[in-house]
């Protein structure tokens, strides 16, 4: 079974909260969400392997670490994934972007996929699957599906607030995949928003609504 790792570092609980307040505007909310994803970027990447390396400085040579696997791509789950984007390409500059493109259809609260593009190569790389809310789970699921019917098998789930729901769906059906979170919520609404949560996060992101 993959592992849930709630980031509840001060800062990070912080941020989230002034996101979570409904009179927060979307300018602030965007750029929480930036600072945020850049704060949960440290310990998402913590387990990356590294290689020893010469390195002549100024004084002398020694024998340091760099990344061995440098071929890390930031996939977001479109919309709202995009406002996690910025602060973890601040982390990784030299990391792809490659995008999945779904949105809950308003009645069934099913997944709908109508856009799909990935670095060349894709399978050869960390990927870290973005998506502020994983809500009924039902979005990551066919997204880590997409992904994994293309040949990927090295991936990861970050998302700011979760719904023990989505949690258990997402596990049973991707038991590699770890997952990533800010905070677990109470669950869900007869409507499938997270409570209490922080609304609809692309209306919020964008100023949609
Ligand atoms: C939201 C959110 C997730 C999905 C989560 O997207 O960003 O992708 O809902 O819900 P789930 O876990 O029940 O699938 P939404 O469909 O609102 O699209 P948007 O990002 O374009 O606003
Ligand atoms: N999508 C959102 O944006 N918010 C929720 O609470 C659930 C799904």
């Amino acid at each position: 079974m993959s592992e849930v790792h709630v980031l509840s570092h001060p800062l990070i609980a912080d941020k989230l909260t002034r996101m979570r307040r409904e009179t927060t505007s979307s300018q602030d909310f965007r750029q929480l969400l930036r600072e945020i994803s850049l704060l949960m970027g440290y310990e998402v990447t913590r387990d990356f392997a590294t290689k020893i390396v010469s390195v002549k400085t100024p004084v002398s040579e020694g024998e340091f670490p760099e990344l061995s696997q440098r071929f890390i791509t930031i996939a977001p789950i479109l919309r709202a994934g995009i406002g996690m984007v910025d602060g973890l390409l601040e982390l990784m500059p030299f990391a792809h972007v490659g995008h999945i493109g779904m949105y809950r259809d308003e009645e069934t609260h099913q997944p709908v996929e109508y856009y799909y593009k990935m670095p060349d190569h894709v399978e050869d790389s960390v990927i870290i699957v973005v998506d502020p809310m994983l809500a009924t789970g039902g979005s990551a699921v066919d997204a880590l599906n997409s992904l994994k019917a293309r040949g990927c098998t090295n991936i990861r789930l970050m998302n700011l607030v979760a719904a023990p729901e989505g949690i258990r769906v997402v596990q049973q059906a991707h038991p590699d995949v770890d997952i990533y979170v800010a905070a677990v919520d109470a669950g869900l609404t007869e409507k499938a928003y997270i409570t209490p949560g922080l609304g609809d996060a692309g209306d919020r992101i964008f100023g949609t609504k």
